[in-house]
């Protein structure tokens, strides 16, 4: 992937799909049962297994729930193949490059509250598999609970196809339009949307640009959903209509492709004699999805004081305790500030969750001092009851602001917010652009108590 011929064949193969990126149609909406056909009278009518399904395809289920979960948790799709998924040979043990699982028990768990640039530059020919690189997390694959933060810095568009069986991904790309070419069909992202390829669901990446950069949420546990609404209504938050799923497309190639499956925190390879992006039709709720952040409907204040920040929520993946996530997906999207007599950046805080943030572009408003800064592409990590809120100097110039209607319009972040403290990797944990004396933002806040006498 080194030479200046494949440097070049990869500019005319971003352009080709960048053209078919652009050109994609979807379908609309979250949780739906969707059906999607890329060849007229592909896809059975009236069953899902027929005893012969139509133009000589495979009927198969992909399960995404256990088969007996209530209606409103369960999810599957049926996929119609040109050869089932049961036709490969045997995986082997491949290298799991930075890539980590749960349980992480490799460092001491820090109570400290960490900030990190972004991640180097990768090698030449680095695709977004070999790109992903772990920062920590929490849980245990194998119980299929808690959840791992990746970063990723890709500079090639993959050749080969993954599955992740520990989890879904949440793409957040920071850095770069994709075209995920799945098994559903296409979804194409660019920084400011979010990707969701769910557990098991077969994928490529290709990049749309020379580099692509961002963040990665595996969610080992329940699917991410769309959080309840509650007295806010029928409406707001994430609308459902905003969520894209593909429309089928597929690949008909005969020829090695080489498959690689995260299974139980290890990577798995195997080399098919075709694509497994081979499905012509399918119908389901169990499907990969985008969404466009800047849709959000923010909800905020119209008097005083500011909501909890889990009103920024966009998807949550439920745990067996009402309420409790084991990680929501939150964004801090462009939105008017009002409120009177009021501190209008984030309050400071100790939170019994566990809060990754990451930006996506522009500043964030509590954060705008400190050697390397918070900027896009790097992140924050500040676990469980770790003190943190506004730096010093935010807090000086928010407690003396006029108090006039505001707009903030100049950035994206969000956090990946998590029930239990986040492990580190020791890579993460040792890493050159780990910034040094974060801790220095909250000095100087000074002593202003004056007691009445
Ligand atoms: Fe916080």
């Amino acid at each position: 992937m080194s030479d200046g011929a494949t440097a070049r064949g990869s500019a005319t193969e971003r352009e080709e799909a960048r053209k078919t990126a652009e050109g994609l149609e979807h379908l609309s909406g979250f949780g739906n049962e969707h059906s999607s056909e890329a060849v007229p009278g592909a896809l059975p009518v009236g069953r899902n297994s027929p005893q012969r399904a139509p133009l000589g395809l495979y009927a198969e289920q992909l399960s995404g729930s256990a088969f007996t979960e209530p209606r409103a948790e369960n999810r599957r799709s049926w996929l119609y193949r040109i050869r089932p998924s049961a036709a490969h040979p045997s995986f082997t043990r491949t290298g799991n490059g930075a890539l980590r699982s749960a349980p992480f028990t490799q460092t001491v768990p820090d109570p400290n509250r960490l900030r990190w640039n972004p991640l180097p530059d990768p090698d030449e020919g680095t695709d977004f598999l070999a790109g992903l690189w772990t920062l920590g997390g929490n849980g245990d694959v194998a119980q299929r609970s808690g959840m791992a933060v990746h970063l990723y810095h890709a500079n090639a568009s993959m050749r080969r196809v993954f599955s992740d069986a520990d989890g879904e991904l949440l793409i957040v790309p920071e850095r770069g339009g994709l075209l995920l070419r799945t098994e559903f069909g296409m979804l194409h992202v660019e920084p400011g949307h979010v990707a969701l390829i769910p557990r098991g669901v077969r994928f490529r990446v290709e990049l749309l640009d020379e580099t692509a950069r961002g963040y990665v949420c595996e969610n080992y546990g329940a699917a991410f959903r769309l959080p309840d609404l509650g007295p806010i209504g029928a409406n707001g938050l994430a609308n459902a209509r905003d969520f894209r799923a593909p429309v089928a497309a597929y690949e008909d190639v005969e020829g090695p492709v080489e498959v690689v499956n995260k299974f139980c925190g290890n990577l798995w390879a195997a080399t098919y004699d075709h694509s497994p992006l081979d499905v012509v039709a399918w119908h389901g709720n169990h499907v990969p999805y985008a969404y466009d952040l800047r849709r959000f409907n923010v909800m905020g204040t119209i008097s005083y004081d500011h909501p909890d920040p889990s009103i920024f929520t966009v998807l949550t993946s439920p745990s067996d305790t009402p309420g409790l996530a084991g990680v929501d997906f939150v964004v801090f999207a462009p939105r008017w500030l009002v409120g009177e007599d009021t501190f209008r950046p984030p309050y400071f805080h100790r939170n019994v969750m566990s809060e990754y943030m990451g930006l996506i572009e522009g500043a964030y408003d509590a954060k705008t001092a400190g050697k390397g800064g918070f900027v896009p592409g790097g992140g924050s990590l500040h676990n469980m009851m770790s003190a943190h809120g506004p730096d010093r100097e935010t807090f000086d110039r928010a407690s003396a602001a006029e108090l006039r209607p505001q707009k903030i319009d100049d950035g994206l972040a969000f956090m990946f917010e998590t029930r239990w403290p986040v492990s580190l990797t020791p890579q993460a944990a040792r890493a050159e652009h780990l910034q040094q004396g974060y801790d220095d933002v909250w000095r100087g806040l000074e002593r202003h108590f004056r007691p009445l006498h």
